[in-house]
């Protein structure tokens, strides 16, 4: 008999067909994540879910779900919505999507970069409000981006494929990470590894690229950006909660700080009328870093080839608790 499993949503045809092939499959098709109690009514008796970034896999869904539960497959590289630990306990592999959404995710944080530095959607407004009345000296004067300092917070895959990008643009590349690069890998990318407080100090553009863990909750907080260079540009396409809201708007408003670009922001989604939104110079996407046809046809591709496994009992191409394959007798 077909394994069943919960797909909390509809995933592009290349991955969901893998899996509606394999398996018995619950496919939630609601645009909206499925609530709360749907999700812990659905998941009982699973042996496999495949989540997204927006269902909060804890103690109580693995409660729920049942002791049958062989597998989870986050649709996403970041996994902070799951209580991993709680998982590796019980034997389950959890597994995401690396690799496949680095290009396209640095390639969105480099456009948020710009398009700030040059004021594009206060540019894009002026046109549309039909307030463009001339060629003006001092029209929305903008940042350089070339020649300009970029501190890259975390410098993992995505942080490195900035470097690569600022690099390209002739700019000045620092980076901070609690792991060093090799010296042939700064080399190779041009990029600098400094303590924090030289990066904030030092840098016109700071881009956060790391996972949020609790170290990483509010790394950038009143302190960090009264530290910063005045009028340094803040873009965020790690986690919303890697930034203090209140802060970075109490930034903007003294102009602390010049700009923001944010694919992410805390809560999410942002509602119109949250004040961040009042400041013309923050610039927020929603959510959409990884968003190219080709990355979400990858990552549902790689989504199903981990939850495929793990219904097969079979090691996880790409599992973020690999420990859990060492443990004789999970508990
Ligand atoms: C998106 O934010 C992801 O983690 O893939």
């Amino acid at each position: 008999m077909a394994p069943r499993v919960l797909v909390t949503r509809r995933i592009p045809d290349a991955g969901l067909k893998l899996v509606l092939d394999a398996t018995d499959a619950d496919l939630w098709e609601d645009e909206l994540p499925p609530p709360r109690d749907e999700l812990l009514r659905r998941v009982a008796g699973v042996e496999g879910l495949l989540s997204l970034l927006t269902d909060r896999v804890d103690d109580e869904l693995l409660d729920a779900a049942g002791g049958q539960l062989k597998v989870i497959s986050n649709f996403a590289v970041g996994f902070d919505n799951i209580d991993v630990p709680a998982c590796t306990r019980r034997g389950i592999p959890v597994g995401n999507t690396p690799g496949v959404l680095t290009e396209t995710t640095a390639d969105l944080a480099f456009a948020l970069l710009m398009a700030v530095a040059r004021r594009l959607t206060e540019g894009y407004d002026h046109v549309r409000q039909d307030r463009w009345k001339t060629w003006g000296p001092m029209l929305l004067l903008g940042r350089d981006i070339h020649g300009a300092t970029l501190g890259i917070v975390g410098f993992g895959r995505i942080g490195r494929e900035m470097a690569k990008r600022a690099s390209g643009f002739g700019m000045r590349v620092l980076y901070h990470d609690v792991h060093r690069a090799s010296p042939d890998d700064e080399a190779a990318l041009n990029a600098e590894s400094v303590e924090m407080d030289r990066l904030l100090a030092e840098s016109d553009f700071v881009s956060l690229h790391t996972n949020l863990t609790p170290e990483t909750e509010h790394l950038l907080d009143a302190d960090a950006f009264g530290r910063m260079k005045r009028g340094a540009i803040v873009i965020n396409t790690s986690r919303g909660p890697v930034i203090d809201p209140d802060a970075l708007e109490r930034a903007l408003a003294s102009g602390q700080i010049g700009g923001a670009g944010l694919d992410v922001t805390d809560p999410e989604p942002m509602r119109a009328d949250h004040p961040l939104l009042h400041h013309p110079n923050c610039l927020v996407v929603p959510h959409i870093a990884s968003a190219s046809v080709a990355t979400r046809d990858r990552m549902a591709e790689m989504a199903a080839g981990n939850l495929l496994s793990g219904l097969r009992g079979e090691r996880l191409p790409t599992p973020v608790n690999p420990e859990v394959y060492d443990q004789p007798n999970p508990a």
